[in-house]
């Protein structure tokens, strides 16, 4: 998680990989033993046997064990949304975001995308030298999220303060952003029960499962709060990381700008080749089982690594080189398997509409510091630049 080894990740897991397919780590959040799987075929299938790697470790749990854990506070339950559930708690919540999530609604916004990218690029219009990330990148998709959720982009503020403390490490800090979001939350759902309108909230808060039954109010504040913190910075990184790698391949990023076509190939490339998110949400072995030639203890946790399986060798040719005709079929950026991204038509949408407008309006951009000197988050989760200093036009 080091800085230094952020920097060149992908070699890191090359040699990694090179000397096996797991590896024992320590949880850098919570101290605990860990594994970390690090290959496309041991990726899957941790990913997709939800029965043997659950989310939710209290299902672990003795009676005694879960008698004796501390009740959580209200605002927790905002917390533990979607992702963190396994079936048939998650199959039922899945139904129902997947409802509302319709492609009608989605590709909405791709004018929208297109729109708010310009009125970014006018705002710099004037500057030959900025951060790309700051300026472009990080604005738009939080921009989209309240627009498809229906709330007042006049709030962009707000929910971009919440959104940082959503996706920190700081617990108390995010309990308190919770309980503000959900009293932010409680009077537009109720004027959308009233009078429901054509966005995603309207959608959630009407959406009926075949039995008749809809999210209750704790639902319904973890479903935004799911949304809002796993489509942000995610896509901010697809923008910034996308961006980078045309950047820093103008071969390629000629290419693009000779056959615009190309963008929908450019965009899977780019999602395999630098990722948004490095490591999955951790998952529990239900059961002592082998896994990549290890043996994992029941309850103990692990992580895949979805940038190393995304250059692994053994599925993808020339797994370093970046080339936007390459189909990069079978990357699992978006994950695989019940959890896999929901939002993935959005993000890959607004991830076309921002960078083809960018290099349409800026295609002299260069990277104004050496590619190598670009310093990456420490975060396991989000693989992002922390700034993208470019200049010229
Ligand atoms: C390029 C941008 C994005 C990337 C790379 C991405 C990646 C992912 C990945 C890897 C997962 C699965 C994690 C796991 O299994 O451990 C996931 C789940 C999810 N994503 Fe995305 N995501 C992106 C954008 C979005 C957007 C825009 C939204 C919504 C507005 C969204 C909503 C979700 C939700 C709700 C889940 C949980 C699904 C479930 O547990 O059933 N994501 N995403």
């Amino acid at each position: 998680m080091s800085p230094a080894a952020r920097s060149k990740i992908h070699a890191v897991y090359r040699e990694m990989r090179r000397a096996g397919p797991i590896h024992r780590v320590t949880d850098p959040f919570s101290g605990a033993p860990a594994w970390l799987v690090l290959t496309h075929e041991g990726a899957n299938r941790v990913l997709r046997d939800t029965d043997g790697f659950i989310r939710d470790a209290s299902s672990l749990m003795s009676d005694e064990q879960r008698t004796a854990a501390p009740p959580l506070p209200p605002a927790a339950l905002a917390l533990v949304g979607l992702t963190h559930k396994d079936p048939p708690e998650h199959t039922r919540l899945r139904a129902l975001v997947q409802k509302s999530f319709t492609p009608r609604r989605v590709d909405g916004l791709r004018a929208r995308s297109r729109l708010l990218a310009r009125r970014l690029l006018d705002a710099i219009d004037g500057e030959d030298e900025f951060d790309l990330l700051a300026a472009f990148a990080f604005p738009l998709p939080i921009l989209i999220i309240l627009e498809l959720l229906g709330l007042p982009g006049e709030d962009y503020a707000r929910f971009r303060g919440w959104s940082e403390a959503l996706v920190g490490d700081d617990i108390p800090r995010k309990l308190e952003v919770a309980g503000i979001v959900r009293a932010y939350l409680d009077p537009v759902i109720d004027r959308r029960a009233r009078t429901p309108s054509d966005d995603l909230l309207s959608g959630l808060v009407h959406a009926r499962t075949s039995d008749g039954e809809r999210l209750s109010r704790d639902e319904l504040h973890a479903m935004v709060i799911v949304l809002l913190v796993a489509g942000h910075e995610s896509t901010v990184s697809l923008i910034a990381n996308g961006a980078l790698a045309l950047l820093t391949h103008p071969e390629q990023r000629a290419r693009l700008l000779a056959d615009p076509a190309l963008m929908r190939p450019a965009i899977e490339e780019m999602l395999r080749f630098d990722g948004p998110i490095d490591f999955s949400f951790v998952r529990y072995a239900s059961a002592a089982t082998e896994l990549c030639g290890a043996s994992i203890e029941r309850g103990q946790r692990v992580f895949v690594s979805l940038l190393a399986a995304n250059r692994d060798p053994d599925v993808f040719d020339a797994p370093d080189r970046f080339d936007i005709g390459r189909q990069a079929r079978g990357h699992i950026a978006f994950g695989v398997g019940i959890h896999a991204c929901v939002g993935a038509p959005l993000a890959r949408l607004e991830g076309a509409e921002a960078l083809l407008e960018l290099s349409r309006r800026r295609p002299g951009l260069e990277l104004a510091i050496p590619a190598e000197a670009v310093a990456w988050r420490p975060s396991r989760l989000i693989h992002s630049p922390r700034v993208l200093p470019v200049r010229g036009r």
